[in-house]
């Protein structure tokens, strides 16, 4: 399978350490990975001009980091979207790159979706797992995993594990 990873963290801190770990779980089945560091890339919102539903045929009339991502929405089976907590939410950046499938409407190809989040407090994934739920629902994937850890990623070995074997099972 070919894996896109949407990694919405603009830091290489605990966001990183998960998509890693999935990462190598995946590459472990022999599956293709590519990590989408969209939360270090200039990505806008939709502007709801709807060019990419007229004269722009699929494209966007915004000419930023969104390029680098769309092909990953043409051509991924799967679609792992990644994040820190920010105010109970996913990043603005993840946000924008998840709105801004928009202009082609679903995913080509992808069949399957998975989130990975992290957080300083325990709990506060609510508003970012129903988004996500209701965004896959619409887009047509199946949720084939939520896996969140609160604090130090790096220190958490046994959720780490649990998401390299999660991506080796794939
Ligand atoms: C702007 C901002 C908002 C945050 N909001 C929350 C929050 O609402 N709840 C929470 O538990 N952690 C919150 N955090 C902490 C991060 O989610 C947490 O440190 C996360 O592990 C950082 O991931 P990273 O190492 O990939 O950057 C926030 C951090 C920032 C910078």
């Amino acid at each position: 399978m070919k894996i896109a990873i949407l990694n919405g963290s603009p830091r290489t801190g605990n966001t990183a350490a998960m998509v890693n770990a999935f990462a190598e779980g995946a590459k472990e089945a022999g599956h293709e990975v590519e990590i989408l560091h969209v939360g270090r890339m200039k990505i806008a919102g939709c502007l709801a001009c709807e060019y990419c539903h007229g004269k722009g045929e699929g494209t966007c009339i915004q000419k930023d980091d969104m390029v680098k991502v769309m092909p990953a929405y043409k051509e991924a089976d799967m679609i792992v979207y990644a994040s820190p907590i920010y105010y109970f939410d996913v990043t603005a950046q993840l946000a924008a790159a998840m709105q801004r499938v928009y202009a082609i409407g679903k995913p080509a190809k992808a069949t399957k979706a998975a989130l990975l989040l992290s957080s300083a407090s325990p709990n506060p994934y609510g508003g970012a797992i129903a988004t996500y739920k209701d965004m896959t629902a619409y887009l047509g994937l199946e949720d084939a995993g939520i896996f969140t850890i609160a604090g130090d990623a790096a220190a958490c070995e046994d959720k780490l594990a649990e998401i390299r074997a999660f991506a080796k099972a794939l």
